[in-house]
């Protein structure tokens, strides 16, 4: 039998089935490993543990079977040499941030980013003496024109959220490398299997493995990717600093990616369905999806995407009450924070996402009051099409 290293084929599907698997006494699954320290055998195990961390665990926050495994299977589908697999995406971003700048360093991030990643760069970030300076996305003369003497790392996400921009990943990527600096890239709403941003140049990606790469909601993960090299202080930072994602979580990210490729598909070719009748629908005043010719950044989606992801968001012709009664009247759609699982969720940013912020500030984000944010499932698409006729129905406008 091969080991899991050797039965990496790059072809997604069978790579997501077969690697990274530890198989323990016949078992064809990987077994959930709950120790949370390892037994060494005699001192001679000791003294080659000094030598070859990778032969032994020791403890749960340095090595774990189960998260190796699951780290190994995602690193084969993302064309990584490594994964850092962490308990949630936002410990990922904030080890990958924290990790490798230091005090009097420098970042760029775009402006649409994850508002929490934002929220890190901008609130917390500065209390390590590490500033940061927001571009408009899109805008690469100004990512360009922000990079100074100390600038560490760009950090962007592709496709953003809700409006579902796209970052030109090479352009982003050749103009860190220009200037010295990293490319971070958050491709949590793509997933390895529409884009591969180590492939188009990225030095580092992002998931938050919450969303599609478990795949069901009902577990919370993050992972960065990119070269044994470049990940070595993100290891190492998590070694210290913990962030461990648990073993039962490292098993049920390794039985969903195991259908990773069949989910894709499905809900790249639901989604597209959707946001055609959305963009049909007298009740509907615009649509943003890359896989739509109407999407600013559709151009740049098909150079760099194999297909366009499962996020549809839309803009309902009324107003805010239009847009709660909207939402009132679903059945299937569940309203509900989060993405990629096979339930299809909805969420009106304004008061689910946004509540905090005054409706000027929202305004100023984009945050409209009739925006809409859909994440398609897996159901039959008759049926998102039906409750979204549905919702619809109780527009005025
Ligand atoms: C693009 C992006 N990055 C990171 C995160 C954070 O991931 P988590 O919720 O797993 O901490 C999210 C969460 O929604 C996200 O959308």
């Amino acid at each position: 039998m091969l080991e899991s290293k050797e039965r990496i084929t790059g072809h997604l599907d069978t790579d997501a089935v077969h690697c990274g698997e530890k198989t323990w006494l016949g078992s064809v699954t990987t077994p959930i490993a709950f120790s949370s320290t390892f037994v060494f055998k005699d001192m001679n195990e000791v003294l080659a543990y000094g030598q070859s961390q990778a032969a032994h665990y020791e403890y749960g926050r340095y090595g774990n079977p189960t998260r190796e495994a699951a780290e190994e299977k995602l690193a084969a589908l993302e064309g990584a040499e490594r994964c850092v697999l962490f308990d949630s995406g936002m410990s990922a971003v904030t080890a990958t941030i924290l990790s490798l700048c230091e005090q009097n360093k420098h970042l760029v991030i775009t402006d649409d980013a994850y508002k929490q990643t934002l929220s890190f760069v901008t609130k917390v970030v500065p209390r390590f003496g590490i500033s940061s300076t927001v571009v408009p996305m899109g805008n690469y003369a100004a990512l360009e024109d922000a990079i100074r003497d100390n600038t560490v790392m760009i950090i962007s996400e592709s496709p953003t959220n809700p409006y579902l921009n796209i970052a030109d990943v090479a352009e982003v990527a050749r103009i860190a490398r220009k200037h010295g600096v990293l490319s971070v890239i958050d491709a949590t709403f793509a997933t390895p299997y529409n884009q591969r941003p180590l492939e188009q140049g990225a030095d580092l990606v992002i998931h938050s493995a919450t969303k599609y790469l478990a795949g069901h909601n009902d577990v919370l993960g993050g992972a960065v990717l990119g070269t044994t090299e470049v990940t070595e202080p993100i290891y190492q930072w998590r070694r210290v600093t913990g962030g461990i994602v648990d073993p039962m979580s490292c098993y049920l990210l390794i039985r969903g990616l195991k259908t990773f490729g069949l989910r894709m598909e499905r809900l790249n070719r639901t989604a597209q369905c959707v946001a055609e009748f959305l963009s049909n629908h007298p009740k509907v005043r615009r649509v943003y999806y890359p896989g739509l010719s109407s999407h600013p950044h559709h151009d740049v989606a098909r150079k760099q995407m194999r297909g366009f992801g499962a996020v549809v968001t839309f803009e309902i012709d009324g107003g805010l009450e239009d847009a709660l009664q909207f939402m009132d009247r679903l059945k299937l759609c569940l309203l509900a924070p989060s993405l990629g699982g096979p339930e299809t969720l909805i969420t009106h940013p304004a008061t689910m996402s946004y509540y905090k912020e005054t409706r000027e500030r929202r305004y100023e984000l984009g945050i409209i009051d009739e925006l809409i944010r859909l994440s398609v499932g897996l159901e039959d698409p008759k049926d998102i099409i039906a409750d979204l006729e549905r919702g619809l129905g109780a527009v005025t406008g």
